[in-house]
């Protein structure tokens, strides 16, 4: 069989693959289903953004952004490795990566949101997974911080992930985390995370945020412990 060409992803082609079958008019952006697809865009702005401030490559970082949950045009509980399999096919080898790692802070399998995938997508993720990179990094946090209506805390962002969907003996560790890498972009950065947004919604209740996150986790880790 004849090698796959490795292709470069550009914003462009990124955005065309993006919308392509579910926006074919500008109102089809506002339909409830396509909701992934405006976070998937305020994911790929906020991702140049810090681009820009770090000297990257704020294109490619734009396109990481927008194709990241590409596999959810098939399969929402799958888009994980659905999007990795769409982007190899399509030739985009090394940006698939983008599919199976943005779950994951630091790309471990164990630090995300829920439970974390079974046992059988775990080993796939793992064997096609490398040691996080920046743009990795990148994406994780554009992720938990880019909702679909423009940017937000990180903190009020998980508090809602965690009182809407599931809270599970892993989101104290998984915030713990999240703070971790957004500390280690203030480092990169300079200065403030939220200085690069200050757009964010929610900033005047940060500490407000993180007080019930905390109760959250006492509240879960008594349950636990009654268990
Ligand atoms: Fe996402």
């Amino acid at each position: 069989m004849e090698d796959r060409k490795e292709k470069l992803l550009t914003s462009n082609i990124a955005l065309k693959l993006l919308l392509f079958g579910n926006v074919n008019k500008l109102e089809d952006l506002e339909k409830g289903e396509n909701a992934w697809i405006r976070h998937s865009i305020y994911v790929g702005i906020g991702a140049a953004r810090i681009a820009s401030f770090m000297g990257l490559d704020k294109d490619y970082l734009m396109a990481l952004g927008f194709i990241h949950d590409i596999g959810r045009k098939l399969d929402h509980s799958n888009h994980v490795i659905l999007g990795y399999k769409i982007l190899q096919e399509l030739g985009f080898l090394e940006e698939a990566k983008i599919s199976l790692t943005h779950s994951f802070i630091e790309n471990d399998i164990t630090l995300t949101c829920g439970m974390g995938p079974s046992d059988l997508k775990r080993k796939f993720i793992i064997e096609n997974t490398d040691e996080a990179t920046i743009y990795d990094n990148i994406i994780q946090l554009c992720d938990l911080f880019c909702m679909d209506s423009g940017f937000t805390t990180i903190e009020r962002r998980l508090l809602d992930i965690y009182t809407r969907k599931e809270i599970t003996k892993n989101s104290n560790r998984h915030y713990r985390e999240t703070t971790r890498l957004k500390d280690k972009f203030e480092i990169m950065l300079g200065l403030p995370f939220y200085e690069v947004f200050p757009d964010a919604l929610g900033l005047e209740t940060l500490e407000e945020d993180r007080k019930k996150l905390l109760e959250l986790f006492e509240v879960e880790n008594k349950k636990l412990k009654l268990k």
